[in-house]
């Protein structure tokens, strides 16, 4: 009887040795779990690198263009009348916006860096939310390292720096005249709203809001003789585009075209005077029609892609339809020009110096 009493409490002390064993085990093991998760990436993510890198090894072996930076130009409609676009309002037709999503995720797969929202006015459709929403979207869930827009500046109002400023890195307002009897007969106006003090404006938005403010000006025969130094000097852009009025086929000369800019054209002589009489100024980047032309990835409101190369807007199909590697074969995008006329800079605002910030002097 008192051998079995003894068997008995050596059985309950021997599962009570197991089971604390068992439970230090298990929790050292745990934390050990804990720690190697923190320090490996998941496994999606993981795969997911792992996927990217095989994507982009098989894409480098194919020598397929890398859509590194886009221009979207997801609305042809526009409130201004400027005499030289060469994106006019031939349709009305915007993506709805789970699908301008989509193809934006497929370009970010295929090696997007850099995305660019213009039109038409990108600041007209849904008030600017639209334009919101995919700048958010970008940044935020593609984490994109340079979100960018270029607007006519006329529609843009305080409270969409507040709810989307800190997703956008570069904001460009174009104005092509410090004169606002040449912006009104260029057409770069509405109604009789000041372009100018507009301009100004939003300058001191994009400070307030940390958004890297940069300017585009189009050098026609009705700006040529201007000299914008002072206005430039004291809006202090990060970067000032200067081109070269540019004829496009079908947009703004020859048969159906809503424009017809062949007054606005200037010769490369009258450009380079331009360029010479700014030449004291460090962020000005001066476009030829040569530079231009083949230089830019373009995507129209059905995320086609334009092939200028031949004077006019020539269609890919759609990259949601057959994909971005297919789609960008018909581009005739030039990367060696991209280059050349310096299209990868310091584009993302994290990474530049506060410079800029500085008050519109
Ligand atoms: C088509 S607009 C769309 C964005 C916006 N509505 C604006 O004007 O900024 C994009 C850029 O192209 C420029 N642009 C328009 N027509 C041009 C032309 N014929 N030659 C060179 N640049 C032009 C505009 O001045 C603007 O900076
Ligand atoms: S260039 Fe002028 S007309 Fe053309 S989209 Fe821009 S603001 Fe509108």
């Amino acid at each position: 009887m008192l051998l079995i009493t003894h068997l008995a409490f050596v059985k309950m002390l021997l599962k009570l040795c197991i089971s604390s064993v068992h439970g230090i085990f298990g929790s050292i093991l745990k934390k050990v779990c804990l720690w190697v998760d923190k320090q490996v990436p998941s496994r999606t993510g993981v795969i997911e690198s792992v996927k990217n890198e095989r994507n982009h090894a098989e894409r480098t072996a194919k020598d397929v263009t890398t859509p590194t930076s886009v221009n979207y130009h997801f609305t042809r409609k526009c409130n201004y009348k400027c005499g030289f676009c060469f994106h006019t309002a031939k349709t009305s037709f915007v993506l709805p916006i789970e699908e301008a999503k989509r193809g934006l995720h497929l370009l970010k797969e295929a090696g997007m860096e850099k995305i660019n929202f213009s039109g038409g006015e990108p600041f007209l459709h849904e008030r600017g939310d639209f334009l919101g929403e995919m700048v958010r979207y970008c940044k935020e869930e593609l984490q994109l390292p340079s979100v960018s827009i270029v607007s006519n500046g006329s529609m843009i109002k305080e409270r969409w720096f507040k709810k989307y400023g800190k997703y956008l890195d570069i904001l460009a307002i174009s104005c092509d005249s410090f004169d606002e009897d040449t912006n009104q007969v260029i057409g770069r106006a509405q109604g009789q709203k000041s372009h100018i003090d507009n301009l100004f404006r939003i300058r001191e938005w994009c400070q307030d809001y940390k958004v890297a403010f940069k300017l585009n000006s189009v050098i026609n025969t009705f700006n040529i003789d201007e000299d914008m130094t002072e206005n430039i000097t004291q809006l202090n852009p990060v970067r000032w585009k200067v081109f070269q009025c540019l004829l496009i086929d079908g947009e703004n000369a020859g048969e159906n075209s809503l424009r017809e800019a062949e007054r606005f054209v200037i010769s490369e002589q009258q450009f380079q005077d331009f360029l010479n009489r700014h030449s004291s100024i460090k962020c000005l980047v001066p476009e030829s029609n040569e530079k231009m032309r083949d230089s830019y990835l373009i995507l129209d409101e059905y995320m086609r892609f334009l092939d200028c190369r031949e004077g006019r807007k020539d269609p890919s199909k759609s990259i949601l339809d057959i994909g971005v590697e297919e789609a960008i074969q018909f581009s005739g995008f030039d990367e060696k020009m991209f280059l050349k006329r310096g299209g990868k800079y310091m584009w993302s605002k994290a990474d530049m110096n506060l410079e800029w910030i500085s008050r519109v002097r």
